[in-house]
């Protein structure tokens, strides 16, 4: 829980900055609780490209601060943790782009979840995110699609959209990934009754014994919106404050696989780090060279515009 204290300093610090706080769900629930939005990587890149303010706090990890930064260039975009990093950004390689490109042509389109580079986003054709990779990729005009980097992610929407040929690369979220069907077949036996919501970053073996499969925040919705008592829920920890916070008095159980998943770079996000970031404006992410810049950007306004 945030002491009145620091919710006060923060508050007077977002106002002398003209800042806004944007929290993904899986950093720390004190994180959470001093951002004025919390959302999944969608719909925080959404706002981050139209609040009208001169500094964003970006209480998440890397990409998704920089993702922030090329939609918004004009802002002072602050990291709370800077070292706060996701690993499957960086499971892609550049000759793997240009070999699938060199064998399709124009017939291939590249894919590129935002968990990756901006490097990789300026060599891409679109990004796309846990919440709309399924729908992009289907409204994508050419029948090949290269999709980088998530292996799991990119299977799923495999599944989806069979009409095309979707190239799968070998990246994979370590989190997601550890999640184990074991732990979930247990939950199932011990909660008959529960509904099972999943990352699609989890293994297709773990997605097969879901009921509903997608982002933090249709997971989130999916809980609100059902009649059931209780959740199996297969991503990580982090979503619990928000189920709670949204099922309040309704008697709804949200129930974890037994190694409790955790972001490793998420959990660094504190709310003290949200608080000295501001105070010291440290963590401020810079622009990549222009041409990258605009490619990547190009690559996230598509998301935007194909998502809508
Ligand atoms: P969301 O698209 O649900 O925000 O997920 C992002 C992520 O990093 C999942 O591990
Ligand atoms: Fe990356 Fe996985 Fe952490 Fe998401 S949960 S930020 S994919 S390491």
């Amino acid at each position: 829980m945030v002491s009145d204290e620091m919710r006060a300093e923060v508050e007077r610090l977002k106002a002398e900055q003209d800042a806004v706080i944007l929290a993904h769900y899986y950093v720390t629930p004190e994180a959470q609780e001093l951002a004025d939005y919390v959302g999944d990587s969608f719909f925080l890149s959404k706002l981050a490209a139209t609040l009208d303010c001169k500094t964003l706090v970006f209480a998440g990890v890397r990409f998704m601060a920089e993702s922030a930064k090329l939609l918004s260039p004009n802002k002072r975009v602050l990291m709370p943790e800077p070292s706060a990093d996701c690993p499957m950004a960086h499971m892609m390689r550049r000759e793997t782009i240009d070999q699938a490109r060199a064998t399709y042509g124009d017939d291939l389109a590249v894919a590129c979840y935002v968990n990756s580079t901006t490097q990789m986003k300026a060599l891409s054709d679109v990004c796309v995110t846990s919440s709309n990779a399924v729908r992009i990729v289907r409204a994508l005009p050419q029948p090949h699609v290269l999709f980088i980097p998530d292996q799991h992610l990119g299977h799923y929407v495999s599944e989806q959209v069979s009409e095309k040929n979707v190239i799968l690369n070998d990246g994979f979220c370590p989190t997601h990934e550890a999640i184990e069907v074991v732990e979930v077949e247990a939950l199932q036996e011990r909660y008959p009754h529960a509904v099972t919501l999943a990352h699609p970053e989890c293994g297709s073996w773990v997605l097969e014994k879901a009921d509903f499969v997608g982002s933090t925040s249709q997971m989130i919705e999916a809980a609100v919106s059902s009649d059931a008592t209780d959740f199996i829920v297969l991503t990580v920890h982090g979503v619990l404050s928000e189920l709670e916070r949204r099922c309040a008095g309704t008697g709804k159980r949200f129930h974890f696989p037994a190694t409790t998943p955790i972001c490793p770079n998420m959990a660094r996000v504190s709310g003290e780090k949200v608080r000295s970031c501001l105070a010291d404006g440290t963590g401020e992410v810079d622009l990549p060279p222009d041409d990258v810049a605009e490619r990547a950007r190009a690559a996230l306004s598509r998301m935007l515009e194909l998502a809508r």
